[in-house]
């Protein structure tokens, strides 16, 4: 019996097929794209189909889609084909119920700035206006448009060089770099849920150099109920096995525990990222079992 409730897009209603999508694909960054129409008109509408797709050259990308209900073209999408530029402003939880007025589809006419009362800010290179209380604005040139299908909820991915960036001052630290936590960026989930990133943050650094990995730790720490992934993650992080030190000595700490008190022991230190100390103990472990 699959743990799995199973779903074949295709019997699926519309409706549900993009529920199901937009809770599978979550959190969404929210690309609140400012346009301008070829006679002049400003919009500003968010786009959670939204994200990064190069650093060189930076490219973004957007997707509005045809109108699930009625069919229509959005005016982002006709205004960014016309006039071949758009800015993104990263959307904040201060922000964020100004930037649902702008959801709503008015006419091309209506200028959601002054919807939504949020202020525009001039851009460098681009003349569409970026979104001043967002604290991180791209002026981007468009350069492809892949559509998807022409039918309702049909998608239009839009691409576009990012030819400036804008970053408020108050956003980055003293090292230079931009906080996280100052730019309180919010996300897009399923349904109606929103997510705010600098209530949940956690750091991770990326692997620099090849770690031994899970398949060459030792069947008996791999198949204990004591080690999650997570853990066992932690344990194959290294790079290269740590000398047993331990081992070498007559008698340490960990002498009189059993076999199952020894991996506890391992087990918690690996819950405290405490991994060169969690190795020692998998040394003195595998030289029991293993004889
Ligand atoms: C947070 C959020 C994210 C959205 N993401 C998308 C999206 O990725 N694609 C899309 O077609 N519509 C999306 N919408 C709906 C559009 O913002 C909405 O249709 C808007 O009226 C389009 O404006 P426009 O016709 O002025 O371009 C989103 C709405 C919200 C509130």
């Amino acid at each position: 019996m699959t743990k799995f409730q199973q779903f074949d897009p295709n019997k699926l209603e519309l409706r549900e097929r993009h529920q199901l999508l937009l809770s599978s694909v979550a959190p969404r960054p929210i690309g609140f794209t400012g346009s301008k129409s070829k006679d002049g008109h400003i919009n500003l509408a968010p786009f959670s189909y939204h994200n990064a797709f190069s650093s060189n050259p930076p490219m973004v990308g957007i997707s509005p889609a045809f109108s699930g209900r009625t069919g229509k073209t959005k005016n982002t999408l006709t205004n960014i084909l016309d006039t071949k530029e758009f800015t993104l402003s990263v959307v904040t939880h201060d922000m964020v119920e100004q930037m649902n007025i702008c959801a709503a589809e008015y006419p091309k006419e209506v200028d959601e700035f002054e919807k939504s009362g949020l202020t525009k800010y001039p851009c460098k290179i681009v003349s569409t206006p970026g979104v001043e209380e967002s604290p991180l604005i791209m002026e981007c040139k468009f350069t492809q448009h892949i559509q998807f299908s022409d039918k309702p909820a049909g998608g239009n991915l839009l691409l576009g060089e990012i030819v400036y960036f804008h970053a408020k001052k108050d956003i980055i630290n003293d090292s230079g770099k931009i906080d996280p936590i100052k730019v309180d960026q919010v996300a897009r989930m399923g349904f109606n849920w929103y997510t705010r990133a600098n209530q949940g943050l956690f750091e991770l650094p990326a692997p620099r150099t090849c770690p031994i990995g899970i398949d060459t730790l030792s069947d008996s720490i791999k198949r204990n109920p004591l080690f999650s992934g997570k853990l066992l993650a932690r344990l194959a992080s290294v790079e290269t096995i740590p000398e047993p030190t331990l081992l070498k000595k007559s008698s340490h700490k960990y002498s009189d525990f059993t076999n199952e008190e020894l991996l506890q022991a391992c087990a918690k230190l690996l819950e405290t990222n405490n991994i060169k100390d969690a190795w020692q103990i998998v040394h003195i472990f595998l030289s029991r079992v293993d004889n």
